[in-house]
């Protein structure tokens, strides 16, 4: 399915904290901003004096001196012209590189708090809407920093320069021309702030009319086998008229706005001719002077007009800006303590010399997982585990069924410490694992899911992803213990065969079988199965089975099954329903209770049994 169209809410109020915080951005990258800033600001200046060598070269001509002199003027101008190009290239690569600079750091800033944030964040939001909605919330910021904050300073600078030259000048007619700047202020807000809003709901009606065109024609089969076909046209001209009538209104407001402001301008030239034309008349005022306020007053619109859109564009990119600011502000709750930090420090070089030493002091090896009193609850609505309890030890294999939403994968969460227990402990050696250091842990574990990922790219490069540094020899050695080397040899390329986007390329049990090999070529401590072999066919399960025995020595294994063939041998076999042990023991001592385990059992073989009679008749 298609994304939703969102288009972000539009805020009244502009948050100049916030604003003052996304700015931090672009303070960082003062080389560039300094010369920007300087440029909008000399610029604005320049500009406001061009109407002033209009004014030289009128006040030659009307005291009539000679006309060479003109030549000042022009001079003036040549040079204000030069300094106006040259400006505008320096502005022009600095908010350039400015806008990329700052959309390179908030991406970045941003994908690093991601990475760092445990899961429980991650529950609350889909992380593909995240992500995408961060990449375009970053360009659009760092759009606004460059090239808005090179408007606003230029506007507001250029509004400034020119009633400087004219109240030096004049400073009575300048306050007649500057009294037409409140309604010119009020009209830009008001209208930008109106466009910016039909644009966005023409850019809406545009998404979902591309969206039911697209629906449409895929659906064409069952609108026509229900008869909706007047239905869906009766939509789709409902959409149509919708997007015309937005479409109509934006160009409704630009035909308003743009001859209200050039009015505005001119009522502000008309009061300088007709107040300065009465100075002009008996003599108090240049005839020079008078043009420039005319050409003054006709130019106060570009700048206010441009600080408009960029305020609206503001307002308009404000929960942008919340979102990304409010992700940074974000700090994940699962990470080391002081006390590990401490840890880290004194035995880092020891650990570094010392094999069997963990970078945190402890024993690197796992000798003993233990729950301890566990309990978990995700919210506060709901408790997932009530007192767990459970010793694994190093070798051993603890399988966890049960019925769906019993808290299997909660428990293998929790010793991953994509989550912390709510109540007790978990302890590894005895020692309370918020104790030790949290990149150790997830260092030792080794996970295979359901679905497993992988990345586009050979398989040798996918199975090296679990341990970089792993030779080829290696990457082997591991695809044979798991029982993969056998149908990577079949394929085209061998190991380096290309498997395509996600490993398009091959089956669900293939995928399953490499991303096994991945797990295990990082040598974990722990290795995590959940519904690993519930999607693939038994053969391919009997080779996942029959590597599993020589993946799992020496280490600690937790699988998760619905298949119960799966996990016959495993040294404990736990039944969690409701988030408790209902029972444990291992596969014989569990047929032999007669009791939930038994009847799952019993449950499941006939099923295969009916179907294996019902394929073979
Ligand atoms: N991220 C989460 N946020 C809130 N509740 C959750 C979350 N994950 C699981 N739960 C809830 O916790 C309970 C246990 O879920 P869990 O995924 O551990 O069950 P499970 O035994 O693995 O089930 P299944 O066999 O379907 O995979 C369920 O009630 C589930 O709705
Ligand atoms: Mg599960």
């Amino acid at each position: 399915m298609s994304q939703p169209y969102i288009e972000d809410e539009f805020r009244n109020k502009l948050d100049l904290d916030l604003w003052k915080r996304i700015f931090r951005f672009a303070l960082k990258h003062k080389r560039l901003l300094i010369p920007l800033t300087s440029s909008a600001l000399l610029l604005s200046v320049v500009e406001a004096f061009f109407p002033f060598a209009t004014k030289v070269a009128i006040e030659i001509v009307e005291q009539g001196r000679p006309v060479v002199e003109v030549w000042k003027p022009g001079a003036i101008y040549l040079m204000l012209a030069t300094m106006l190009s040259v400006l505008v290239l320096i502005f022009i690569r600095c908010a350039g590189g400015i806008s990329h600079h700052i959309s390179h750091d908030i991406k970045r800033d941003c994908f690093k708090r991601l990475q760092e944030l445990e899961f429980a964040f991650y529950d609350a939001q889909p992380t593909g809407w995240l992500i995408s909605r961060l990449t375009a919330d970053c360009d659009r910021l760092s759009r606004i920093l460059a090239w808005g904050f090179l408007d606003l300073v230029w506007g507001v600078f250029y509004v400034l320069a020119m009633s400087a030259v004219m109240l030096a000048i004049h400073w009575k007619l300048a306050l007649v021309v500057l009294s037409t700047i409140p309604p010119l202020i009020i009209i830009s807000r008001f209208f930008q702030k109106r466009m910016l809003l039909t644009s966005r709901q023409i850019r809406k009606h545009n998404a979902r009319i591309t969206a039911s065109y697209n629906e449409g024609i895929a659906g064409v089969k069952t609108t026509k086998t229900l008869g909706r076909e007047t239905r869906a046209l009766d939509e789709f001209k409902g959409m149509s008229s919708d997007m015309y009538g937005a479409s109509v209104r934006r160009a409704m407001l630009g035909a308003i706005y743009l001859p209200l402001v050039m009015t505005i301008g001119s009522i502000g030239s008309g009061l300088a001719l007709w107040y300065g034309g009465q100075g002009a008349l008996n003599g108090a005022i240049t005839l020079g002077t008078l043009v420039m306020f005319i050409s003054f007053a006709g130019n106060f619109f570009f700048p206010i007009n441009q600080i408009a859109m960029v305020l609206a564009e503001m307002q308009g990119a404000q929960a942008a800006g919340e979102r990304v600011m409010g992700l940074l502000a974000t700090y994940p709750k699962i990470k080391d303590s002081d006390n590990v930090k401490e840890r880290l420090v004194t035995y880092e070089k020891q650990a570094r010399e010392d094999p069997n030493l963990a970078p945190d002091g402890y024993p690197h090896i796992i000798n003993e997982i233990e729950f301890r009193n566990i309990g978990f609850s995700y919210n506060e609505k709901e408790t997932v585990l009530h007192d767990f309890n459970l010793t694994a030890k190093r070798g051993q294999t603890i399988a966890l069924v049960g019925p769906s939403g019993g808290g299997k994968s909660t428990i293998v969460s929790l010793v991953s410490r994509f989550y912390e227990p709510t109540k007790g402990q978990l302890l590894i050696n005895g020692v309370d694992y918020r104790n030790r250091s949290l990149d150790w842990l997830q260092g030792q574990l080794g996970i295979v899911l359901q679905t497993p990922h992988l990345f586009n790219g050979s398989i040798t490069e996918n199975i090296r992803y679990g341990r970089l540094e792993a030779t080829d020899e290696e990457i082997v050695e591991a695809a044979k213990l798991v029982n993969a080397h056998e149908f990577i040899m079949k394929l085209d390329d061998g190991y380096e065969t290309k498997i395509g986007e996600g490993g398009a390329l091959l089956s669900t049990g293939e995928k399953q079988l490499v991303s096994f090999a991945r797990a295990l070529i990082a040598n974990p401590q722990i290795f995590i199965m959940d519904e690993a072999t519930s999607s693939i066919d038994t053969e391919t399960e009997k080779l996942i089975q029959d590597g599993m025995r020589n993946v799992f020595e020496g280490r600690i294994s937790f699988v998760i099954a619905h298949r119960l063939s799966t996990i016959r041998s495993a040294d404990q076999i736990l039944v969690v329903q409701k988030g408790v042990i209902e029972e444990q023991g291992t596969h014989e001592e569990l047929l032999a209770n007669r009791g939930h385990y038994y009847e799952l059992y019993v449950n499941q073989f006939r099923r295969e049994r009916v179907r294996a009679e019902l394929e073979a008749s």
